[in-house]
């Protein structure tokens, strides 16, 4: 009798609990719509993905915002392409997708403005109706980074690496004309070709115009200008100077113009304006050219024209 009571008893809890789940289910119906209102962000993946006209080959990147991939053009000349896509953004958010394709935006200027300069080339920027995802299409450039080839510590000759520093400077010639400033010149954003003696400058993410410059701390930090990295430093197109010097000092030195672990002590040696002599047996109006390139003021730094009159002389020497 005793343990029929007890049975009695667990059976009647059991079925309270499955009323109060039930209940409280019905009373909070929200939680199953908020869950079917959380749109999942849409990704480039799957079986036969494409956007636009644009078909997914392979993954070449991943960048702070947005994923890199080599595509195939799906109509016309069905060339390679590269594919920059939004991922981490949902589509809603106009703003961001807005402020993604400026990107574009601003490349296409500069290939209006010239269509020879080495700046890779942009074919569109656009949001994918179907998927509502962000991308800009570009040409794909066949080569490797500058960054690549340092990291591999493949040997390049002094010609080569002048080349290479002399074509990004052209490149800048043209951007520095519009009052582009690039921002983020470093050896990741440089494609050199399989020639080794030419580049193209690609990236322009966090690119802007001279009048409205507000870019504090962003850039790569080995590389970066001083006035990138103060607060309230007045950016100009010698903020792209000094970063060009930095990858040109690397070049030829093989280190990078201020090395430290931390971002901040890095900064700081940068604003001490102290950089470290070039020890390499290089002629010496080509390390007086990386000093000037590299001075504190940003006045001191020759233009883009001068980097190229002064790389032409020593190209053609060495
Ligand atoms: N047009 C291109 N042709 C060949 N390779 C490219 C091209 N564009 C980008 N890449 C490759 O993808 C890498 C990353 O590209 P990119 O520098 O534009 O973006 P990111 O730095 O990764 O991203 P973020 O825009 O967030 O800074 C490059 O270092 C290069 O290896
Ligand atoms: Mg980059």
């Amino acid at each position: 009798m005793a343990l029929d009571n007890r049975l009695i008893i667990i059976i009647a809890i059991i079925v309270l609990s499955i009323v109060i789940i039930i209940l409280k289910m019905q009373l909070n119906p929200n939680k199953k719509k908020k869950n079917k209102g959380k749109k999942k962000i849409p990704a480039f993946k799957g079986e036969n993905p494409v956007i636009g006209n644009y078909k997914k080959v392979v993954q070449i990147g991943t960048g702070g915002m947005s994923t890199i991939y080599l595509a195939k053009a799906t109509h016309g000349n069905k060339k390679d392409v590269v594919l920059k896509v939004l991922e981490n953004v949902k589509p809603e958010n106009k703003q961001a997708g807005e402020k993604f394709l400026e990107e574009g935006k601003i490349i296409k200027r500069i290939n209006e403005k010239d269509s020879s300069a080495p700046v890779v080339k942009v074919i569109e920027s656009n949001q994918d109706k179907p998927t509502g995802l962000y991308f800009i299409a570009m040409e794909y450039l066949d080569g490797v980074s500058l960054k690549n080839i340092l990291d591999r510590k493949s040997e390049l000759s002094l010609k080569e690496k002048l080349g290479i520093v002399n074509d990004v400077a052209w490149a800048l010639k043209i951007c520095h004309g519009l009052r582009i400033c690039h921002c983020d010149i470093a050896p990741g954003n440089i494609i050199v070709h399989q020639n080794k003696k030419n580049a193209t400058l690609i990236d322009f993410s966090i690119a802007i115009n001279e009048s409205n410059a507000k870019a504090y701390g962003l850039g790569n930090p080995y590389y970066m200008s001083p006035e990138q990295g103060k607060r309230g430093g007045v950016i100009t197109v010698k903020s792209d100077i000094y970063s060009l010097g930095a990858v040109l000092f690397h070049l030829v030195e093989g280190i990078f113009p201020h090395k430290a672990g931390k971002c901040n002590t890095i900064m700081e040696m940068q604003k001490s304006g102290s950089i470290p002599p070039v020890t390499k047996p290089v002629p010496t109006e080509l390390k007086e050219i990386i000093k000037k390139m590299l001075s504190l003021d940003p006045g001191e730094r020759p233009n883009a024209q001068a980097v190229i009159d002064s790389l032409t002389g020593f190209i053609k020497k060495v």
